[in-house]
Parts: C-alpha cells; structure tokens; sequence
C-alpha cells in the first residue's frame, strides 16, 4: 500500500525520524552506562523497539505504508560492562522518562495533521508504545525505590 505525503506530512515524519534516531542512540548507550543488570535489558529492548519505529517511519517517508508492527518483547541476557561516564540509573531512568514523554507528545501532535486513517492509526499506535516504554521504566523506577509518586 503507498501514500503521498503533503508536504507538511513529510516535514513531521521527518521530525519524529530524528526522534527516533535519537532513541535508538539514547537507550543502546544507556544501556551499557546502566548499573544494574535489569535496567540494562530493559534498555536494550527498548532500544530494539525504538529501531522499529524507526523503520516504520522511514517506511511511510518512502510512501509505503508499512503492516502494524507487533509487540516484540524479546529478553535478552546483557553481561556486566563498567561505565565510564558518571550517571546513576536513576538519572538515566529520569532522562529517559522525559524523552519519552516528549516523544509521545511528538506522535500526538502529528498525528492530528494527517489525512489518511491507516497513517493515524500507525502513529497512535506507536505512540502507545512509547507511553508503554515511559510505563515500564517507571515500574522498574517503582519496584527499586527510584520514584515515589506523590
Ligand atoms: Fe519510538
Ligand atoms: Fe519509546
């Protein structure tokens, strides 16, 4: 299935593009910077996720309309590496936390511009999964004493 973008279309799905790209960095460095073990996995998943977006984007930029990617929640082992860099996973989690909710934002404001349904309905539903990356960063935040709601 194809697509022809305005051009207004265009410059949005490039803006969530560098998003994307920036996610994809972000969470596989962050991953190695992480302390604990299960951060890290956690992290690398994301950061597997995140190229997903970045393909389906990529995707509708080229005017292809890409199938609903599906939830992919691979574990993976990660073995210890030293961080050489001074941040806390607390720190790395806060960081992350706030990409995702501007990411997520991002999706929400593009995908009031865009005439075509199945381009909506694509966006949404990568916006969900960044609410859902922001939800399990949080439980993990959570479960480890790292963030107390107030
Ligand atoms: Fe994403
Ligand atoms: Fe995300």
């Amino acid at each position: 299935m194809t697509i022809t973008l305005t051009q207004k279309e265009r410059m949005l799905l490039e803006d969530l593009k560098s998003s994307e790209e920036i996610c994809v960095v972000k969470y596989a460095n962050y991953a190695s910077l992480a302390q604990d073990k299960q951060l890290k996995t956690l992290f690398e998943n994301h950061a597997k996720l995140e190229q997903q977006h970045l393909n389906t984007v990529n995707s509708l930029l080229s005017g292809q309309i890409p199938p609903m990617s599906q939830q992919n929640n691979v574990q993976q082992p990660q073995g210890d590496e030293n961080a050489s860099l001074s941040i806390s996973d607390k720190e790395l989690c806060t960081d992350m936390l706030m990409t995702e909710k501007h990411v997520s934002s991002t999706y929400n404001t593009a995908i009031f511009e865009f005439a075509d349904k199945r381009v909506r309905d694509i966006l949404n539903h990568i916006q969900k999964e960044e609410q859902q990356h922001g939800e399990a960063i949080f439980k993990y935040m959570e479960t480890k004493g790292l963030y107390q709601p107030q």
